[in-house]
This record gives C-alpha cells, structure tokens and sequence, in this order.
C-alpha cells in the first residue's frame, strides 16, 4: 500500500482528495495547521496537526510515515487579500512550500502534486485557455502560485523531483453523499454565497459586475466538481508514480457560466427564490476564465462525472442544507 502525505488535507479540496485517496486504497497522511482547514472533515485516514513552516515537525512525520508522495494544499486562496497582504501569501504559499520540498528532497521523496490555478494565466487572451497560454497573474495570489510552479521545474532539473501542477479552475461541489464540502471562513465564493441566500441565511447576493463583455453582463467561470478535481489529482499521482515526467494540467469542464446562470441554476436546484443585489466589478476579477483540459483527457484519460453545472450545485446544496449555510 502507498502513503500519500496531504497537506492542507482538512481543506475544502484537499479533505476530498483525502476520501478520494482513501477509497482508492492509499494509506493517507493529512497534515494540516487547521488555520482554514477543519479537523470534522478529516474523516478518513490518519491526521497530523502540523504547520508547514515547522521542517523539524516535517522531518519527524517524513521519517514516520514514509511517504511514497505528497499532495500539496495548504495555500491561502483570497485573491483581494493578497492583494492587501502579499507577505501572507508569500510566506505561506511560496515560503512555507520551500520548507516542505526540502524536507521531501531530506527524506528521499520524490513525486509531488501541486495545486496550481487559472489565476496564473491573468487575462486570457485566448479561450478555453490551454497550458500553453502564456502565464502573467494579476495578483498576488496568482503570482505566488505561479513562483511555485517556476520553483518546481528548477527543483526537477536539479534534484529529479517530478511533479504535477494542476490548474484548476472554480472548484465547486461537495461529497455527493454530504459528509464534507465547501467551508471557507470568511465565504467569499459564488455559489456557497447564493445558496446561502436560498437558506434564507443572507437577504440576497451580490452580483458583482453586471457591463462585463459577456451575454448577460456577468463575469463567466468554469465550474469543475471537487470530486472531478480530485480525481484528476489520483491520474497525475499513478503517472508520477510508474515513473512519468513532470506536467503541468489544466482541470476545468471548458464549459462557461455567467454569474446570472449559476444563481438561476441554484433557483431550479433548490426551489427558492433567491433575491439579488447588483453592485459594481470586484478589483482583479477577469471578465471569462474558460479552462481546456484537452491535456490531461488525452495523456491521462481523465473523466469528469460530474460536469454538469446542476448536478454541482445540487451536491453543494445537499451539503449547504447539512451544514445550516455558510459561518459568516
Ligand atoms: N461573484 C459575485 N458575487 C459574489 C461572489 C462572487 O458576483 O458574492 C462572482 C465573482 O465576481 C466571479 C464569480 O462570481 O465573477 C466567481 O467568483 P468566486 O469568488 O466564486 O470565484 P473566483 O472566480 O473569484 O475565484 C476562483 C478561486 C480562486 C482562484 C480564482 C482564479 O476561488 O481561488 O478562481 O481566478 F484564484
């Protein structure tokens, strides 16, 4: 049996990754600080409360559990806060990541799975966006994850540490069966906001931006199934695993939806009405991020089960109506 180290496995991707993982017959490992991430959605496999900055807590779990991998999720993830705090996201997704390489390239580990994203193309020029695209973040959030696959491909060509950058695009979703999902404190993103509002637990929600260059006037996003993603993560982990190079992937579904769509997509799903308030653009949101993960379908044969945008919400509705909405 392998072991897979999660970090950032009590996180919203990462604690799916961790059943994901699980159910596949990987003796898992999660380790994780619980700043964001919570302790309830490590349900499977074995945790350890552990900060990324520590490399002698590092060093003692490398030597314990021998890990054949690592999973890395353990990153801040709020795009406006990176803008008002780069040190934060720096530190914790480019500094702290460091610490966790040399504490694999210390115990002999070798294969790394990285979560990478969309926010490192900027403003596509081109759409569905492939790998190629040229990478030119437009915050810091994107610039620290973009330093991180640049860190990568110095370490593969240096030390032989191969590695799988996984760009996801807007991760949506929950366990179909509702043990865990979508749990950001604060909640800043679209549909746990909206369905809040169907809850009744939020008066409306804001539509930001509605004079974008779209059909509808509202920003497009290409929602991909947690699950989905997570299953794309297993992929990359096998071909790392039986001694393939390093890549890098795109995981989106190529479809777009506007914001308009996805709030009437969660009135079909829930049956609520669901008030709106339209205010101006969010700083640093780019009109359409359309992903094409042609890549990974043909060098991996990648799957998506969950690609359709009612079929996402309804699993996130599912787990929205368990957990009573969203904590602020
Ligand atoms: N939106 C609203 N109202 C809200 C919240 C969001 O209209 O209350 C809009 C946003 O402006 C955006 C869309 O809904 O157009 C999706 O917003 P999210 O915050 O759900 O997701 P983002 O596309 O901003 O962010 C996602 C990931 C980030 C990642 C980013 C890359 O959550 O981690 O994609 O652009 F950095």
């Amino acid at each position: 049996m392998k072991t897979l180290l999660i970090a950032g496995g009590a996180g919203y991707i990462g604690s799916h990754m961790n059943r994901v993982a699980s159910d596949a017959g990987y003796r898992t490992v999660v380790y994780d600080n619980l700043v964001y991430g919570h302790r309830h959605a490590v349900q499977w496999g074995e945790f350890v409360l552990g900060d990324l900055e520590d490399a002698r807590q590092l060093e003692s779990v490398f030597k314990h559990y021998r890990p054949d991998a690592v999973m890395h999720f353990a990153a801040y993830a709020y795009v406006g806060e990176s803008v008002t705090d780069p040190g934060k996201y720096y530190r914790n997704n480019v500094a702290a990541t460091l610490t966790l390489l040399q504490a694999m390239r210390d115990a002999g580990c070798g294969v790394f799975i990285f979560s990478s994203t969309c926010a490192t193309y900027g403003v596509p020029t081109e759409v569905p966006i492939p790998e190629n695209h040229p990478q030119d973040p437009i915050n810091p959030y994107g610039r620290s994850k973009l330093m991180v696959e640049r860190i990568l491909a110095d370490y593969d060509a240096a030390y032989g540490l191969r590695n799988v950058c996984l760009r996801y695009f807007n991760a949506a979703g929950a366990d179909p069966e509702a043990r865990i999902g979508e749990e950001h404190d604060p909640e800043t993103h679209l549909i746990p906001l909206v369905l809040d509002a169907a809850l009744g637990r939020r008066k409306d929600v804001a539509i930001f931006g509605t004079d974008y260059d779209t059909p509808d006037g509202t920003c497009i996003r290409d929602y991909i199934h947690v699950d989905d993603l997570a299953s794309a993560h297993l992929l990359a982990l096998e071909h790392l695993l039986d001694g393939g190079r390093s890549r890098a992937f795109n995981l989106g579904n190529g479809q777009g939806h506007s914001v308009k769509e996805v709030i009437d997509c969660a009135r079909r799903v829930t049956g609520r009405t669901i008030a709106v308030r339209h205010e101006g653009r969010r700083p640093g949101d780019p009109p359409m991020l359309v992903g094409s993960s042609r890549r990974i379908v043909d060098e991996l044969g990648w799957k998506p089960r969950l690609a359709d945008l009612e079929t996402i919400v309804g699993t996130a509705w599912k787990w929205h109506q368990k957990k009573g909405g969203a904590s602020s």
